[in-house]
């Protein structure tokens, strides 16, 4: 569906409702990034901006060892930073340089990218500022990811939308910010039998299309 993968100079959002494998395709990249080069990773190490403190390093353990993976080496290589408000996240991206280089950082995760603004920002009357403040952080990730070659992989819950009748009436937060800012945008969606259906939408080089996975204790599988 992506192609070969997740793009480094880019931003992959995946997008869906609660529980549709949002955190869990993040807790397998953050593993996978670490991989060798000829298994598919970038033998580099992951920061996770942890925004709903979600994340579970059993999980980790449990992904890095399916890999046949040191888990305690794995864990150490995930830099994982807890933002407690939308201002404490955008300065966190940004001030993530130094880090980058110290720790040969290959993929940047903000789970998720936009619950800290939804809590801070309530109300029709200061949706202008959210978005200018998430037009900001997304810039910010943009930024780091060109000057240092790596992947900045987001998460987006999705509300209803009142005024739709047909089809499908959820729509990703954030609305045309994040989704004009993010290159690649993936919709996730519970299935049939605990599967998962990934939608591959707007991508600027790849057909849209959809992908079945399911979510094990190994990690997230075909
Ligand atoms: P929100 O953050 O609430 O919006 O949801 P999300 O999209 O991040 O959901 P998440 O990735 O946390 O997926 C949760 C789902 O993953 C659960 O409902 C379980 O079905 C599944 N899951 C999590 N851990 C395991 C596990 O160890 N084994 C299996 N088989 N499934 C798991
Ligand atoms: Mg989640």
């Amino acid at each position: 569906l992506l192609g070969g993968g997740i793009e480094t100079q880019a931003i992959t959002e995946f997008f869906g409702e609660f529980g549709s494998g949002k955190t869990q395709i993040c807790f397998q990249l953050a593993v996978s990034v670490q991989l060798p080069k000829d298994k598919g990773g970038l033998e580099k190490n992951a920061i996770y901006i942890d925004t709903e403190n979600t994340f579970r390093p059993d999980r980790i353990i449990q992904i890095s060892e399916a890999l046949e993976l040191d888990p305690t080496k794995i864990l150490d290589n995930i830099v994982v930073a807890r933002a407690y408000n939308s201002d404490h996240q955008i300065l966190m991206a940004e001030k993530a340089e130094d880090l980058i280089r110290e720790k040969n950082i290959g993929v940047i995760i903000v789970d998720s990218l936009t619950s800290q603004f939804r809590s801070d920002y309530t109300g029709r009357g200061m949706l202008a500022d959210r978005q200018q403040k998430l037009n900001r952080h997304m810039h910010g990730l943009q930024r780091l990811s060109d000057i240092y070659n790596l992947a900045v992989v987001v998460t987006n819950q999705v509300m209803t939308r009142p005024d739709f009748f047909f089809g499908d009436p959820t729509a990703p937060i954030g609305g045309h910010i994040v989704g004009h800012s993010a290159t690649f945008r993936i919709y996730l969606r519970k299935s049939k039998g605990g599967k998962r259906v990934g939608r591959l939408i707007d991508s600027p080089n790849l057909p849209e299309g959809e992908a079945i996975f399911s979510i094990v204790k190994d990690g997230i599988r075909d």
